[in-house]
């Protein structure tokens, strides 16, 4: 079988059975799968949901919530049906992990699902995969009916009286339907804009019951927990942010790919030792730790544990683990448009700091690019995208403004190269940019 790990530090958690045929059900099982869910069968709701607290496991899907309080939320009686939801709408840019789970180790993603459902007593899970990943979706069908074949979904599972069904859902493609409450309406049949909250969807989610929603890559580290403890988990990683993470390397580097590290892995060694270094002898220009809605870091402020609470504490975030790089030579404005051009493509339309601003922002910055720029416009996208912050429905307004801020503030002499050198001075020295810009 492959060995896929390309670094010594690699902590293989997630990964422990990539490359070794586990969506075969059969390997799957003879690689300790579907142990950790009978373990869960003779525990209590709350033993369960305690041992998840314990593990220090935060959410993976970007904001870093603390996985076992999540589910401590769902009410323990409730009138309406009560769902477990698996997010695999992964789109965001930079973010290239949840694919790898649900190619190599499907299953113990399904068991994640089981062991969170029979944490709220829920006796339905989807498992929601974005529209683009049609090939994984088949992988995940067949998992499915694998499972229900041997009779560890269903009616009765693992013969313990417990009945439980775990459903695929595909998307059509849109990042927008990734934020939890979108997915749900599209879950629902509905256009895949968000929902108002409170109420939150632990109390009020999919078809009005309580549900828990978590991406793919936090269900997938249930299992080994519940199977290795969450003692060991935690160890893991840093205090308040357990375990491992699959970080996805991507940008100028010499060997970029997604690298399983401890929580609160250095930034500096991840960028150089283990993604290689910067490529063609280049020096970091910056670098977008979390995937591409957070704020971007210059050169100077990299020297940072790679967890949730320390890169908050730099005024970034950790989000869904996309390391993005850009060497010297790459054009922070050109950077900036190609971010806002996915921004805007994606908002839903729904409100409007969203919708207009980030039109408003893709028109100044193509603008700016080409040559055509003045100095006040510098100020006025950053005003723009500010007066965007917080006034939104869902946080894709935000996602969509902080990258921009970031970048027009901590390099405004870059913008300002623009004036000078009209247009783009990068690609006037004849450096071809390596991030493309599409229409
Ligand atoms: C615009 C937008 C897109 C999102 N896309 C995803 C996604 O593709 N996958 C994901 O797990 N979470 C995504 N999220 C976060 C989810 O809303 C939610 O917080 C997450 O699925 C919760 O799971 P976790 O606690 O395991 O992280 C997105 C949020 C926003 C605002
Ligand atoms: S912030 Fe953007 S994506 Fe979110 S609801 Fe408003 S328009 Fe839609």
């Amino acid at each position: 079988m492959a060995d896929l790990t390309s670094h010594p530090d690699e902590v293989k958690v997630i990964s422990q059975r990539f490359g070794k045929g586990a969506a075969n059900i059969d390997r799957y099982l003879e690689l300790d799968g579907y142990k950790a869910v009978q373990k869960a069968l003779g525990m209590s709701a709350d033993d369960i949901i305690n041992e998840v607290k314990n593990s220090s496991l935060r959410g993976r899907g970007g904001a870093g919530f603390p996985t076992g309080m999540k589910w401590s939320f769902v009410p323990k009686q409730s009138a309406k049906p009560k769902y477990v939801l698996c997010n695999g709408d992964e789109s965001e840019p930079g973010t290239c992990k949840d694919r790898l789970i649900l190619e190599h180790d499907p299953h113990a993603v399904i068991e994640g699902v089981m062991i969170a459902a029979l944490s709220i007593g829920a006796k339905v899970g989807y498992i929601y995969i974005r529209g683009e990943y049609r090939y994984l979706s088949i992988i995940m069908q067949k998992a499915l009916a694998d499972a229900y074949a041997k009779g560890f979904l269903g009616k009765n599972i693992f013969g313990s009286g417990v009945d439980l069904d775990v459903y695929w859902h595909g998307g059509a493609g849109a990042y927008e339907v990734g934020e939890e409450s979108a997915l749900m309406e599209s879950l629902e049949g509905k256009r895949g804009v968000p929902r108002i909250r409170p109420p939150f969807p632990a109390v009020v989610g999919l078809f009005g019951g309580p549900t828990i929603i978590n991406n793919v890559e936090t269900l997938a580290a249930v299992p080994p927990i519940l199977h290795n403890g969450a003692e060991w988990y935690a160890k893991l990683g840093t205090p308040k942010n357990g375990g491992t993470r699959l970080f996805c390397l991507s940008g100028s580097l010499n060997k970029p790919g997604v690298y399983e590290l401890p929580m609160g892995y250095p930034l500096p060694k991840m960028i150089y030792e283990v993604g290689g270094g910067i490529w063609k002898g280049r020096k970091i220009k910056a670098v977008t730790p979390g995937g591409s809605s957070v704020p971007i870091l210059t050169a100077d402020e990299i020297d940072l544990a790679m967890d949730f609470d320390t890169l908050q504490k730099a005024g970034t975030f950790l989000g869904s683990g996309g390391v993005i790089v850009l060497d010297d030579q790459t054009c922070i404005v050109r950077y900036a448009l190609r971010t806002i051009k996915f921004y805007q493509h994606e908002s839903c339309g729904w409100c409007i700091p969203c919708r207009e601003g980030t039109d408003w922002l893709k028109k100044s910055l193509t603008r700016f690019h080409a040559g055509g720029g003045l100095m006040k416009d510098i100020d006025n996208m950053t005003y723009l995208a500010e007066n965007m912050l917080g006034r939104t429905f869902c946080p894709l307004g935000d996602a969509a403004a902080m990258p921009i801020i970031s970048m027009t503030k901590k390099f405004r002499s870059e913008f300002e190269a623009h004036l000078e050198g009209r247009p783009c001075p990068y690609e006037k020295a004849g450096t071809p940019q390596q991030l493309p810009v599409l229409a």
